[in-house]
C-alpha cells in the first residue's frame, strides 16, 4: 500500500470518533488533510460539526469542503483534535512542525479534551529525534536566538546542527504567525522533557515542536500483506 493509502486508513479510523455536534480541531499536513477530506464528505451527507483549523492551508481546505468553521476565540474548548505528526514514541510524545504549523497546532491541541494523532506507522519511533526538531522563533535578533538555542540544546544533553528553514525560493519559510523556523538535527533526543524546558527558557523562542503530554492516542496504519492494519497507542475514548 502507498503512503497516501495508509494515511487515508488512519484518517478513516479517526473519522469514527467524530460525533454530531462536536467541536473539532483540524490539524495540518497531508495526513490531517486526508481526514479533512473524509470529514467534508460526511458534512456533505448532513453531519453537523464545527472545526477550528490549525493553519491557513487547513482553513482553506475545510472552507472549500463546506465544513463549518470557528476561531479558537469563539470556541476556546474543543472536544477532539485530529492531527498528524512527524514522529510519535510509545509514550505518545511527538515531534510536530514539519509543515511549519506547530504553534497553532499546539494551541489548538491543548484547548482540546482529546488529541488523536493519525499517521502511517513509519512515524512510530523508539526514540524521538531522527526527524529534525522544528523550533519557531521571532525574527528579531535571530542570530542571538539561534546561538542561545544551540546552547540550550547542548545543556539538555543533545547535539547537532541547527539550521534556518528555507523554502524552495531560497528565502526563510514564514509561519502563519510571521515567525521563522529553526530545524535542530539532533539524531536522538534522550530526554525530550529536559530539552523542551531548556528551549522554553530562550527568549525569542515562540514554540517548539515537542508535544509532550498532549496527545491522548495515536492511530498508526501499516501495510501488512497489502492491507492497512491499524494499531492504536493510548486510549481513543
Ligand atoms: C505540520 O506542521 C506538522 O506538524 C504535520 O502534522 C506533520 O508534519 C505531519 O505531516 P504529514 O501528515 O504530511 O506527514
Amino acid at each position: 500500500m502507498s503512503g497516501p493509502d495508509l494515511r487515508r486508513a488512519a484518517a478513516a479510523r479517526a473519522l469514527e470518533l467524530v460525533e454530531p455536534g462536536m467541536r473539532l480541531g483540524l490539524g495540518t499536513g497531508s495526513t490531517a488533510a486526508a481526514f479533512v477530506d473524509l470529514l467534508g464528505a460526511r458534512v456533505r451527507d448532513g453531519l453537523d460539526v464545527v472545526g477550528v483549523p490549525t493553519s491557513e492551508a487547513t482553513r482553506r481546505q475545510a472552507q472549500g469542503l463546506g465544513i463549518r468553521l470557528a476561531t479558537l476565540d469563539e470556541l476556546p474548548h474543543l472536544d477532539l483534535t485530529i492531527d498528524g505528526a512527524d514522529e510519535v514514541d510509545n509514550n505518545l510524545r511527538l515531534i510536530k512542525g514539519g509543515g511549519a504549523a506547530l504553534l497553532r497546532e499546539k494551541i489548538v491541541a491543548c484547548a482540546s479534551h482529546r488529541m488523536v494523532v493519525i499517521a502511517d506507522a513509519s512515524k512510530h519511533v523508539a526514540t524521538l529525534g531522527a526527524f529534525p526538531l522544528p523550533i519557531e522563533v521571532n525574527l528579531f535578533g535571530l542570530t542571538a536566538t539561534q546561538q542561545a538555542v544551540e546552547e540550550a540544546i547542548a545543556a539538555a544533553g543533545c547535539r547537532g546542527p541547527v539550521d534556518l528553514r528555507l523554502g524552495p525560493d531560497g528565502h526563510p519559510v514564514k509561519t502563519d504567525g510571521g515567525h521563522v523556523i529553526l530545524d535542530a538535527k539532533l539524531g536522538r533526543i534522550p530526554d525530550p522533557e529536559r530539552l523542551g524546558t531548556a528551549l522554553w527558557s530562550v527568549p525569542g523562542v515562540v514554540e517548539h515542536g515537542l508535544f509532550l503530554g498532549i496527545a491522548t492516542a495515536a492511530i498508526l496504519a501499516a501495510d501488512v500483506g497489502g492491507q492497512a492494519e491499524v494499531t492504536i497507542l493510548g486510549r481513543l475514548a
